[in-house]
């Protein structure tokens, strides 16, 4: 049986999306059979951060809607054949989709994957409630900004409510430099406030800007912050990224110099 795990925060933009897509990467390369579905319907784009939106031909809501068999609709990585992503419909109206309905798919893909990982969308309407129902465990993502923490804070509220097994907190977009003058929250006050365990730190990379998707997992800094995240995830350990690294030091005050002058 898969361990079944919601991606969400509360905040759109927050890199919920990228982050399932560098866990469900970085699992898969480690040799776990793994499914992202994508949950966010409307405005899906886990098909596009993964670089697979010209394999797609069916979605999800082809599959409840009985048009396809759930193995229609799961397409396999090119260049990560453990990877699997069930990609959700352009339509705006989600109105049909129950969330029995999509645990009834979540339950068949457990059967035969390590992990099934739910893109869900941002808010905490319906869409969110449905991703959760189909989960045993969730990931909030979060950045470093008030805005972002205080509606994380609102989603653990809710997700109090949920039997679930484990409640995680990922910090994303991280700026070493600022974190090194001590320019952004920090990580301390933010577990804090939430009261949660930190999963795991991922910097802010230009690498995930530019969209250069395959390329994540090569950054120095991503792919290894990304491994200790996943190794924290299927390990238990509590091994955290460093972020401000870099940035301390004589070599890190001249590399937070350039960095400001950009
Ligand atoms: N660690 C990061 N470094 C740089 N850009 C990031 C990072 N994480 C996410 N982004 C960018 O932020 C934007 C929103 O990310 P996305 O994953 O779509 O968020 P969400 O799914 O929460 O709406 C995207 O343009 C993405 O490329
Ligand atoms: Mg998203």
């Amino acid at each position: 049986m898969a361990r079944r795990i919601v991606i969400t925060s509360g905040k759109g933009g927050v890199g919920k999306t990228t982050i399932c897509a560098m866990i469900g990467m970085k699992l898969a390369e480690l040799g776990f059979r793994v499914a992202i579905l994508d949950l966010d319907i409307g405005l899906n784009n886990l098909d596009v951060v993964l670089g697979m939106e010209k394999s797609i031909n069916y979605d999800l809501l082809d599959v409840i809607a009985g048009n396809c068999r759930l193995k229609q609709a799961l397409v396999q990585h090119e260049k990560i054949p453990n990877l699997y992503i069930m990609a959700s419909t352009n339509s705006y109206d989600d109105s049909q989709i129950t969330k029995e309905q999509i645990k009834s798919v979540v339950d068949t893909l457990s059967q035969t994957f390590d992990y099934v990982l739910l893109d869900c969308p941002a808010g905490v309407e319906d869409g969110f409630k449905r991703a959760v129902y189909s989960a045993n465990e969730a990931i909030v993502v979060v950045t470093p900004h008030i805005s972002s923490v205080r509606d994380a804070d609102k989603v653990l509220s809710i997700l109090a409510r949920y039997d679930l097994l484990s409640k995680n907190l990922v910090v994303n977009r991280v700026r070493g430099d600022l974190i090194a003058n001590y320019e952004t929250l920090d990580l301390e006050e933010i577990i804090r406030f939430l009261k949660i365990k930190l999963l795991g730190v991922i910097p802010d990379d230009d690498i995930i800007t530019k969209g250069e998707t395959l390329n994540m997992l090569h950054s120095e800094q991503l792919g290894r912050s990304v491994s200790l995240l996943v190794e924290n995830l299927h390990n238990g350990t509590r091994k955290i990224y460093d972020c401000g690294k870099k940035y301390r030091g004589f070599w890190g005050i001249i590399r937070r110099n350039i960095k400001k002058r950009i």
